[in-house]
């Protein structure tokens, strides 16, 4: 941030995976300490922005995918991250201006920068809220979107924040669980499958500075949090390759070590 002044209740000494990721996309809404993360990072992984760049581009372009080709209007994005480009409501209220999206992360600055970019936009919310606590998300989704028609839920880039004794799976089958037939699951997760010589290393300097630990899984274990959906082609795939845009080349594989997918509640 310009000036480097905190709001209230916000400690810019301790990076945050909010804004450590901002700073990755080239935001504003960052601190000291989280660019001093991306420095470190970068020096030992030069590729960790373009890991988030893939991870975002991927993103926009699942949206759009839920909204044309599937037909879902309604968006429960968890771990959404700061306004940045092309966020997920306005990706799909291009589509479709109806389209109801609902954005939830625990960090606080999310919520503070959040409200102020949704002040006047239609059909839009914003929750704090914690996905291990998902039985509370989804109790307060469900008094702005319809589970009783599709509903998209987003985890892009958050289930690798749990580590394998938090155990994540069972939040991703309650969710699996609130979803109707034509419900969808967006989901993507750093992996050392790709990157071997370097992700280990560089996930434990992310998890040593950083305010959440940084746990990544192989494509197996990412495939797993898909049970009970359908994925859609092309399947668990590396984030680039999962529908690329026409004469887009998706970066090199392990220049952006992200499985990403999509899966339909049949
Ligand atoms: C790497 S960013 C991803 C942002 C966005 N989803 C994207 O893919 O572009 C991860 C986000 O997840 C949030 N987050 C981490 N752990 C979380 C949790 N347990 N509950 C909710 N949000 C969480 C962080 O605050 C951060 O905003």
């Amino acid at each position: 941030m310009t000036n480097e002044t905190a709001p209230r209740g916000i400690d810019p000494s301790v990076p945050s995976p909010a804004r450590i990721y901002d700073a990755m996309l080239g935001g504003k809404d960052n601190y000291a300490a989280d660019r001093e993360v991306v420095r470190l990072l970068t020096a030992m992984y030069p590729y960790a922005p373009d890991t988030a760049q893939e991870n975002r581009a991927w993103l926009g372009r699942a949206v759009r995918y839920l909204a044309e080709e599937a037909g879902v209007r309604q968006f429960l994005d968890i771990g959404a991250g700061l306004p940045t480009r092309e966020n997920v409501h306005q990706v799909a209220q291009a589509v479709d201006p109806d389209c109801r999206v609902v954005y939830v992360d625990n960090d606080p600055i999310v919520m503070t920068h959040g409200r102020a970019l949704l002040v006047g936009t239609e059909n839009v919310t914003i929750m704090e809220g914690d996905l291990a606590n998902v039985g509370d998300i989804l109790e307060r989704a469900r008094e702005v979107l319809d589970f009783t028609r599709p509903v998209a839920v987003l985890l892009s880039a958050v289930l690798h924040f749990f580590t394998d004794e938090q155990d994540p799976y069972p939040l991703v089958a309650e969710i699996h669980a609130a979803l109707p037939s034509g419900g969808h699951l967006a989901l993507s997760h750093g992996t050392s499958d790709i990157e071997r010589d370097n992700s280990e290393a560089v996930a434990d300097a992310y998890s040593q500075r950083a305010s959440s630990a940084l746990f990544l899984r192989d494509r197996a274990q990412v495939t797993a949090f898909f049970e009970g959906f359908e994925l859609v082609d092309p399947g668990v795939v590396h984030a680039g390759h999962w529908r690329p845009l026409p004469g887009v080349e998706p970066r090199p594989v392990e220049q952006a070590p992200v499985y990403a997918g999509v899966g339909r509640r049949p």
